[in-house]
């Protein structure tokens, strides 16, 4: 004779109770979440909206919005002797900032319009732009931080672990085909490792942040599933 598991059919009226008011609670926490979400990486481009650029700069940074591409185009923009040296500055922090262009074309005009008050043994307080690492910390503008990451990534982990738990425990006693049953438990938190794992690398690889995205999206259809098909089960499945 086989095992008999536990289904919906086996529990009581009052657990079925607890185990709806909790699906309903974190279905409303996660709409909340995407809602705060949008507000709080809305237009970092620039442009009202949640866009694709949003997530990059999120965890990538940009070239476009950085403190020198800002000076030189605002208040530091008088001390450059010449006019059209801005537009040389600009062209290369947009092309990545690199030290090679540093040394051909970037070097001569701080040296000549910049260094005498970017010097440290002048001003400590300003950027120094006498040398390329001190000039390179301004013209690249920052996407998140290596330890910024660690901590959301650890809150992450540990919270949303316990909530796929208790939803994948509640799911177990679905009626549903047992190889189904078997994957559907594990997409979740198979998502949420892609997504965490996929912020790391779209710090430095900007093109993940359509991994960051879609794994994010998964886990939430997954888990929205396995919300919906439980609350289905526990009160309107007859066999
Ligand atoms: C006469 C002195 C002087 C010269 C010359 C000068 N700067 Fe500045 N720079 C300053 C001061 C003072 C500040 C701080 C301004 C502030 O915080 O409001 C500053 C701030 C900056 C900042 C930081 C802005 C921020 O995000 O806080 C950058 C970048 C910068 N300057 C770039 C340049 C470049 C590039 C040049 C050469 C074209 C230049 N500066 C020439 C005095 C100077």
């Amino acid at each position: 004779m086989t095992k008999q598991y536990t289904r919906f059919k086996d529990i009581s009226v009052s657990e079925r109770i607890l185990n709806t008011v909790f699906l309903l609670t974190i279905g409303l926490a996660y709409i909340m979440a995407l809602i705060n979400m949008y507000y709080t990486h809305q237009g970092r481009d620039g442009k009202p909206g949640l866009s694709m650029n949003d997530i990059v700069i999120m965890y990538h940074g940009s070239n476009t919005q950085t403190r020198l591409a800002t000076a030189i185009t605002g208040i530091m923009e008088p001390n450059l002797k010449y006019k059209g040296d801005k537009d040389v500055i600009l062209k290369w922090i947009h092309d990545g900032a690199e030290e090679n262009g540093y040394r051909q074309t970037i070097a001569p005009i701080l040296n000549r319009d910049c260094i005498l008050c970017h010097t440290p043994s002048i001003n400590p307080a300003l950027p120094d732009l006498s040398n390329y690492a001190g000039v390179s910390e301004v013209a690249h503008s920052g996407g998140a931080s290596l330890p910024a990451l660690v901590r959301v990534s650890h809150i992450h982990l540990f919270g949303i672990a316990f909530i796929l738990f208790f939803i994948g425990r509640i799911f177990l006693l679905c009626e549903i085909n047992i190889y189904v049953k078997r994957i559907a438990v594990v997409i979740p938190f198979a998502a949420m490792l892609l997504d965490v794992m996929s912020w790391f690398i779209t710090k430095n690889i900007s093109q993940f942040a359509y991994v960051v995205v879609l794994s994010g999206a998964l886990m939430g259809i997954s888990m929205g599933v396995q919300i919906l098909l439980s609350i289905y089960q526990m009160w309107f499945y007859k066999r």
